[in-house]
C-alpha cells in the first residue's frame, strides 16, 4: 500500500503509474478528488481516500461488476446500505461514502481499472452527507485500507451479484434514473438496474439515482 501525504487525485496518481494487479495508493489529504458524474469530493483530512489498481483478465460486459463489489466490500466492513450502483447510505440517506471507476483500455481490452473508494470516517463534507462517526463506527483508516485493498484484489465476481442485493436498499423502491421514473424490480447478472415504469422494464446502466417519495 502506498500512503501519501497528499495528492490531487488518488485515482489520477494510480492511473499515471504502472503498478501491478492489486496496488493500493492512498492520501491523507486529497486537493483535486473526482467524483462521479464529474463532480468533486472534497479531501478533508481523516476521511479515507484510496485507490487500488486492478488488471484483471475478464470480459468487458463484466467489468461493471468490479464497482458493484466495491460497495459490496465496503458496506460487508462497516455497515449500512447501497443505492445503486455503490452509494452507501445512512439511515436518512445521507452520503456515508462513494466510488468511482475508471478503466484505460489497450486494443479493445482492459488495461487498467482504477477503483476509488472515499469514505467519510470523521467529517461529513456537505450538509447531505454524513460519517460514520456519527454512527458511532469508529474504525482504524489504515487497516480499513488494507483490507479493502486485499478484498478487491481478490474479489470473486461470481459472488457480487447475490452480496449486493443483501445489502442494497434500492429494490422494490420507486426510483428516477435518466428520465425514467419506475419500481427498481431487479439487478441484472451484469450489474445494471431493472426499472419497471409500468408499461415496460428498462435496463440501466449508469445515471444518478433518485427515489422517489410517492407516486
Ligand atoms: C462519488 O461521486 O460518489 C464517487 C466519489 C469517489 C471519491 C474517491 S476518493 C478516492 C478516489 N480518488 C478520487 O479522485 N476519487 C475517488
Amino acid at each position: 500500500m502506498i500512503w501519501l501525504e497528499h495528492c490531487g487525485s488518488t485515482n489520477a496518481e494510480l492511473l499515471a503509474r504502472d503498478l501491478p494487479h492489486g496496488t493500493g495508493l492512498a492520501t491523507k489529504v486529497q486537493t483535486a478528488g473526482r467524483g462521479r458524474l464529474g463532480r468533486v469530493w472534497e479531501g478533508t483530512e481523516g476521511n479515507l481516500f484510496l485507490s487500488v489498481l486492478l488488471r484483471p483478465q475478464v470480459p468487458v460486459a463484466q467489468v461493471p461488476l468490479y464497482t458493484l463489489g466495491a460497495g459490496v466490500l465496503l458496506a460487508e466492513r462497516v455497515g449500512f446500505q447501497l443505492k445503486w450502483p455503490n452509494d452507501l447510505l445512512d439511515g436518512d440517506g445521507r452520503k456515508l461514502a462513494g466510488i468511482l471507476a475508471e478503466a484505460e483500455w489497450r486494443d479493445g481490452r482492459l488495461d487498467k481499472l482504477v477503483v476509488g473508494i472515499g469514505v467519510n470516517l470523521v467529517h461529513a463534507p456537505h450538509p447531505g452527507s454524513a460519517c460514520l462517526a456519527d454512527h458511532g463506527v469508529h474504525v482504524a483508516r489504515e487497516q480499513l485500507a488494507d483490507d479493502l485493498r486485499r478484498d478487491l484484489a481478490d474479489l470473486d465476481l461470481g459472488t457480487v451479484r447475490e452480496r449486493w442485493l443483501r445489502c442494497n436498499l434500492t429494490l422494490g423502491r420507486r426510483v428516477s434514473i435518466g428520465g425514467i421514473t419506475g419500481v427498481a424490480v431487479d439487478l441484472a447478472a451484469n450489474g445494471a438496474l431493472l426499472v419497471n415504469d409500468g408499461e415496460r422494464t428498462h435496463t440501466v446502466i449508469t445515471g444518478d439515482l433518485g427515489f422517489e417519495t410517492s407516486g
